[in-house]
């Protein structure tokens, strides 16, 4: 069943076509990979999606709703989460309070700026009030194997676990669909490795993951769909096999990849 599509999705900055003509689909369940080489517009086309920034022409459909167009708080609403290519932590709340921001994320109405951030600089306050919202945030930490490190400060976490935590935190908005932009981006083998059990078991909760990926091991490992953008245009989609073997996406980004 299809969740997401674009249709003619198009995104131009002055004379630079961004995002060109993408219809591009999402299944439900899947984990769908976005790849293509640097400035292939993989980022600006999720940006359109989740509403960081506006179309110039197309449409995006998600669940049945025609949503190009809508805010970021409208589309995260809606039920779409993400997480950025540069980290985006509150470096200097605790990891659970992270977290906990997430949870709020879902029943704030402008949770950035809202009560809740004031609340959470007094910690009693926050296990006393929000006892519920922290035993959740705590759940989700455990998902991630990163409870041992709920009350340590987001900022001293290794970088592979400042990532996690911060997919953590999108999941923790209970979204029907997930976009990693990157998730990979700095981490060392085992870091991925444990990345890509991570995404599995997202998997396994029934979200459905769209993830931009330079690692071709992990994006070929782990990703059921694969859409390969190049100059802002949709050039193959397909299953990691016959991804892997297209003319067009080894001449444009799997062969120069392994020069
Ligand atoms: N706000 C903007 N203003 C002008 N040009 C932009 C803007 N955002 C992106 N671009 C341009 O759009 C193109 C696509 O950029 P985008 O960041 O989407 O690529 P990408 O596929 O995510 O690349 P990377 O793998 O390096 O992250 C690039 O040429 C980029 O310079
Ligand atoms: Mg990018």
């Amino acid at each position: 069943m299809r969740l997401l599509s674009t249709e003619h999705l198009t995104r131009e900055f002055g004379g630079v076509i961004a995002v060109n003509d993408v219809s591009f689909n999402v299944e439900k369940g899947l984990v769908t990979g976005l790849i293509g080489p640097n400035g292939a517009g993989k980022t600006t086309l999720f940006n359109q999606i989740t509403g960081v920034d506006k179309p110039t022409r197309g449409n995006i459909i998600f669940d049945g709703q025609d949503i190009t167009g809508f805010p970021a708080w409208k589309v995260s609403r809606l039920g779409i989460a993400r997480t950025f290519q540069n980290i985006r932590l509150y470096k200097e709340l605790t990891v659970v309070e992270n977290v906990m921001t997430g949870l709020h994320f879902k029943v704030g109405k402008d949770p950035f700026h809202g009560r809740f951030l004031q609340a959470l600089k007094s910690y009693a306050f926050a296990q006393r009030e929000n006892r519920e919202v922290y035993g959740k945030a705590m759940e989700w930490l455990r998902f991630f194997d990163l409870d041992s490190h709920a009350q340590d400060f987001a900022r001293s976490l290794p970088y592979g676990m400042q990532r996690e935590l911060e997919i953590a935190r999108a999941l923790a908005a209970d979204p029907k669909l997930l976009f990693l932009d990157e998730p990979a981006a700095g981490m060392n083998p085992a870091e991925t490795e444990h990345l890509m059990e991570v995404v599995d078991k997202i998997r396994s909760l029934g979200v459905t993951v769209v993830l931009i990926e330079h690692d071709m091991k992990l994006v070929m490992n782990i990703c059921d769909q694969i859409t390969v953008l190049n100059f802002g245009t949709k050039i193959a989609e397909g299953t990691p096999q016959a991804i892997k073997q297209d003319k067009a996406v080894i001449e444009a980004y799997l062969g120069k990849e392994e020069e």
